[in-house]
């Protein structure tokens, strides 16, 4: 089946670099959020970033300027209902997702693939939740998604080949890589990753090391291009905290107890980059630690 036109259900960083890396590649792209003004941010930030590959060289100015025309940004879902196929963005939380599926359903095409970006949640019960649990995906990006080579395809338990072969076949096109993974909490890139920035936070919530004697442990000891704190402020705070939640509840193994730390932070609002402060403090010249 060939996809021609995309749409992308949220604008935010997940979203908008998911929009500019199907623009660039030719596809026609239909970006959807609630909010106008998430919607402008999310255009003048993929201008500014497809500017960053022009001024290096690897996109010319022409295909920058036609990259920005395949972009439409709308408020409305069933706007959406032209698209190939849809990549649902939206914050991770389960109860949004099935509400936007739910949404999309009197809209869409037969032919319409709808797959989620969700870095956690089952795939398998979020398509069994819409008419089409054939033509239903895990369609995992790494942030930030523009420079990120991989993608995470996860097939729900009843996702056809068909579907599968399209999307091998979009990834392909994106000149990114495929891997394939299983429909477990997580599935591998965070099942790996999470428990990992959760050590990081236990290892400052017991004192064994400082926000930046951690990072750079990581940095220089094994060679991380971020310290695993720098990473989780990168990522998102209550994100980390939602994937680790679904792995304890779902694996129902105390290795995977969130780090009170982690919850604090989250209760404090502090919630990495996008609030200006988690681990660090993003508000003045340079990134300085909050403890
Ligand atoms: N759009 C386009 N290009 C971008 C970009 C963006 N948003 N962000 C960075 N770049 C480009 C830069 O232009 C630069 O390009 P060149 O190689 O041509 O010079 C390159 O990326 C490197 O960027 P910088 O020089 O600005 O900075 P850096 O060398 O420190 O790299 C980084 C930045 C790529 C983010 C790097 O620090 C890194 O790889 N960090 C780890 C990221 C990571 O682990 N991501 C996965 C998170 S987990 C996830 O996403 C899954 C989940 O579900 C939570």
């Amino acid at each position: 089946m060939e996809i021609r036109t995309v749409g992308v259900v949220g604008a935010g960083q997940m979203g908008n670099g998911i929009a500019h890396v199907f623009a660039l590649s030719g596809f026609d792209v239909v970006l959807n959020d609630i909010s106008t003004d998430a919607l402008d941010k999310a255009v003048s930030l993929i201008d500014r970033n497809i500017e960053r590959q022009v001024s290096r060289g690897k996109v010319s100015a022409e295909d920058k300027a036609t990259a920005m025309g395949r972009i439409r940004t709308t408020t409305k879902l069933p706007d959406l209902g032209p698209c190939d196929l849809i990549i649902e963005a939206a914050t991770e939380r389960e109860t949004i997702k099935q509400a936007i599926f739910e949404d999309l359903l009197p809209h869409i095409q037969p032919h319409t693939i709808l797959t989620s970006n969700t870095s956690s949640i089952s795939i398998t019960r979020l398509a069994s939740r819409t008419d089409r649990p054939e033509r239903f995906m895990g369609f995992h990006f790494m942030n930030p998604v523009p420079v990120m080579q991989l993608v995470e395809l996860i097939r729900g338990i009843a996702t056809d080949e068909p579907t599968y072969k399209t999307l091998l076949g979009v990834v392909e096109k994106l000149g990114k890589t495929a891997a394939s993974a299983e429909d477990f909490p997580a599935f591998i890139v965070n099942r790996i990753l999470m428990p990992m920035i959760n050590e990081a936070v236990y290892t400052l919530y017991e004192g064994v090391g400082s926000v930046r004697s951690i990072d750079q442990s990581l940095k220089l000891g094994a060679n991380h291009p971020m310290g695993p704190l720098e990473l989780a402020d990168f990522i998102g705070l209550d994100t980390c905290l939602a994937i680790m939640n679904v792995l304890h509840d779902g694996l129902a193994d105390t290795k995977y107890r969130p780090c009170p730390l982690l919850v604090k932070y989250v209760e404090a609002g502090w919630l990495g980059r996008k609030t200006e402060r988690g681990f660090y403090d993003y508000r003045g010249e340079e990134p300085v630690p909050t403890r």
